[in-house]
């Protein structure tokens, strides 16, 4: 047995049971979140799609290593931040899916280009001035995508003429390479009913092959056409045009991606371990988690084997609040339960490092080193 971590007073060994870690512990399912790697990527390869995992949830890049051990061909970042950890961590095909602007960031995406393949978002001619300039005075050169805005309304060029002339403008400058185009579909992946869902997320992404016959039309390169998400993967894996999928955060799975994306096809795999802390009413129960330590604005978390009978009402900053069923009354002070967390991406921000559970033992530690990296 090894100390993980020597850091912190209490730092559990690695090797012992899930029973002695102290709460609230996020952990992974180590097998569980494997075979959701396995899938994502066998289904990728069996569509004809490369997989590039959104890393924003897992931010480590021991797990995008995982993940490219599977299959995945590289890395989408939001941020430059997370993009030099990932490069410090050995990932070289990394897409930025966000404008990166400004002098500070000029002088960094040089240090990540001479380490790693980058990509970068651009969607106004303004960033890609920028870009050149900083990378063509260097002596390095860097692989820019247009974010076209397929509906979203977040940044983007507009689909068509004006994403032609971005890129005709891109093709023209030193120091960059036009690698393509992306968009994100994100504003669709809630819709109810799944046959209207899966039509507007066709109609979407029409947009981006469109797109990419009037870039072909004038001689311009495309080679990839990224976008996809959790909530949306299994639409756009079949739309066409679509060379790359940058859905991440079904590594993990989660009760937003579960019931509000009606996301079916893999398992949960991380977990918010916490301890019943006080009984003050038979039908309430207070945890030691709250805002501070899971997520629920998308979605409430849910609480593993209960989710019948325990539901979590109420987060103030420290204390988690559960309304209990019947069943489930004979909840004690002390006990402990774990919660799928309602919204993963937003609740793995809030802690330093994932316990990786297998067999309900602790095999490794894994820190979230992109965390805190939002510039
Ligand atoms: C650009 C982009 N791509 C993909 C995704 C999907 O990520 P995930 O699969 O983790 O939900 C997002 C989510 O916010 C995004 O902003």
């Amino acid at each position: 047995m090894t100390v993980a971590e020597t850091s912190q007073p209490n730092f559990p060994l690695l090797g012992c049971s899930m029973d002695e870690l102290d709460t609230p512990a996020l952990c992974i399912d180590l097998s569980a979140m494997e075979r959701n790697i396995r899938r994502m990527a066998e289904l990728c390869r069996r569509h004809g799609v490369a997989w590039r995992p959104h890393s924003k949830a897992h931010k480590s890049p021991q797990i995008a290593r995982m993940e490219i051990e599977a299959g995945a061909l590289g890395v989408t970042c939001a941020k430059l931040g997370e993009a030099e950890v990932m490069a410090a961590g050995g990932v070289r095909d990394i897409l930025v899916a966000n404008q990166v602007v400004g002098p500070q960031k000029m002088r960094r995406l040089v240090d990540v280009c001479r380490q790693a393949d980058l990509i970068l978002a651009v969607d106004h001619v303004d960033q890609v001035r920028a870009i050149s300039r900083a990378t063509s005075a260097e002596g390095v050169s860097v692989r820019l995508i247009v974010e076209v805005d397929i509906g979203l309304q977040r940044a983007g060029a507009a689909p068509g003429e004006p994403t032609v002339e971005l890129a005709k403008f891109i093709a023209a400058q030193k120091g960059v390479q036009l690698a393509g185009i992306m968009g994100y579909e994100g504003h669709l992946l809630t819709i109810a009913d799944a046959e209207e869902k899966s039509r507007r997320i066709r109609d979407a992404l029409a947009i981006l092959k469109e797109t990419r016959d009037a870039l072909s039309a004038v001689g311009l390169p495309c080679p990839i056409v990224s976008c996809g998400g959790t909530g949306s993967y299994d639409v756009a894996m079949h739309c066409p045009g679509i060379t790359e999928l940058q859905a991440g955060g079904l590594i993990f799975m989660d009760a937003f991606y579960r019931h509000k994306c009606h996301v079916a096809d893999f398992e949960y795999a991380l977990f918010l371990l916490v301890t019943v802390v006080s009984r003050p009413a038979p039908d309430r129960a207070i945890i030691d988690a709250g805002r501070k330590s899971h997520h629920g604005d998308h979605h409430p978390s849910l609480v593993l084997g209960h989710e019948h009978d325990i539901r979590v009402t109420r987060l103030s900053a420290e204390h988690g609040e559960l309304a209990l069923g019947e069943s489930a009354r004979s909840l004690k002070i002390g006990d402990r339960l774990l919660l799928v967390p309602g919204y993963s991406d937003m609740t793995n921000v809030l802690h330093d490092q994932f316990y990786g559970i297998r067999n309900g033992r602790l095999e490794v530690v894994l820190p979230l080193v992109g965390r805190g990296r939002l510039q």
